[in-house]
């Protein structure tokens, strides 16, 4: 099997393609992917177990509503984010036939001869392109898992030879499906802004021109999914996060809360939205950017769109005041956005230790 070209001066070894290895439904899995026990799916956060995240009706947020229609939605919204930095959104207005179709284009892409998709390498210490992220090193676990990454705006932060020819109108559905995202986006953080008393373009006016990727995350079935990761425990390192999970996947994104990994079951055209960790700094920790992880399914494949909405790379950020009082010390230092994100993409996935970046360490008085 012909291995990821590799032109970098990081040394990261042979990288199976996973969806190639997974062709082979192999008995034992290369070590390379198999985990330490202690990082190891367990078996009950593998048996199905209904989660109860926030759904948010969209559409009672829309201006044309009754008044008391929206504060309902606006005051779900802001115990979503405080209490579980995760939850659904429904009547979202990201057209449901693009949504489809880009799932769709993107099922037809992974599908491709390796030959095809190795056109747009994803070299190691990068992150656009086809293949495995956040790889640094030789003896470090692999996820099981293969990804293709796109830089969508700003428009200067695209690599043109990265984005797929094939299928055929991939890019053209891939800009429309962002614009509608980012529409959304755009929305969100003013109804988030609104929920914690801030005036309504209090980020935006922040974010500068916001910075847009995608993620299109493909597990395939694995014989032995005890064993492998899906997608390491990570926060995301951006303000917001929205991701759709193609029809017909299993479950398989899990998030941590209270100490515990529950699996997210998706409602049927609803789409997934984060905190990630821009929005925790800027509340002081009001709201948090949740550690989560994905795992392998023994049967079936699954497919994930995840888009990143965060600042500009000029930004400089820390805790609003308004977060900051007596009883509330500020627990991250003012940052340049594009610093944090060149900090966050040169290290492995390792639940919310990039943050550590941010934080203020405070030092016990014993
Ligand atoms: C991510 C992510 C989860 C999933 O890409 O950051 O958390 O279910 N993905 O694919
Ligand atoms: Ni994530």
């Amino acid at each position: 099997m012909a291995p990821i070209p590799i032109i970098s001066p990081i040394n990261v070894g042979h990288i199976d393609d996973v969806i190639e290895l997974s062709k082979t439904k192999p008995d034992t899995i290369p070590q390379r992917f198999v985990r330490d026990i202690t990082e190891r799916p367990t078996i009950a956060t593998l048996t199905p177990n209904k989660a109860h995240m926030p759904i948010i009706d969209f559409s009672n947020l829309s201006k044309h509503n009754t008044h008391e229609l929206f504060l309902h939605e606006l005051l779900n919204l802001a115990t979503a984010c405080k209490n579980w930095g995760f939850f659904q959104v429904v009547n979202h207005g990201v057209d449901l036939n693009l949504m489809e179709s880009i799932e769709k284009m993107s099922n037809e892409f992974f599908m491709l001869p390796l030959e095809e998709k190795q056109k747009y390498p994803m070299l190691p210490g990068t992150i656009q392109g086809y293949g495995q992220a956040f790889v640094f090193s030789e003896d470090q676990k692999l996820d099981w898992c293969n990804m293709l990454a796109l830089a969508i705006e700003p428009q200067h932060a695209r690599n043109p030879n990265l984005w797929p020819k094939k299928p055929e109108k991939f890019s053209e559905t891939l800009e429309e499906y962002s614009r509608e995202v980012r529409k959304l986006c755009e929305n969100l953080v003013k109804y988030i802004a609104i929920g914690l008393g801030l005036k309504e373009e209090a980020f935006d006016s922040m974010f500068g021109e916001a910075v847009q990727a995608i993620r299109i995350n493909y597990y395939p079935a694995c014989s032995r999914p005890e064993l492998v990761m899906g997608l390491s425990p990570h926060s995301d390192g951006s303000a917001l996060t929205v991701l759709q999970q193609a029809k017909g996947s299993p479950v398989g994104l899990q998030i941590l809360k209270d100490g515990i990994w529950i699996p997210v079951h998706t409602l049927p055209n609803a789409l997934v939205i984060n905190i990630g960790d821009t929005i925790e700094v800027l509340t002081n920790g009001k709201y948090k950017s949740v550690e989560h992880r994905a795992v392998a399914n023994e049967n079936k494949d699954r497919l994930s769109l995840v888009t990143f909405y965060a600042p500009s790379y000029e930004v400089e950020l820390g805790p609003m005041p308004e977060f900051v009082d007596a009883n509330h010390p500020c627990k991250f230092r003012r940052y340049n956005h594009g610093e944090y994100s060149k900090h966050y993409i040169t290290h492995r996935l390792q639940g919310k230790k990039a943050l550590d970046f941010a934080k203020i360490q405070t030092r016990n008085a014993f």
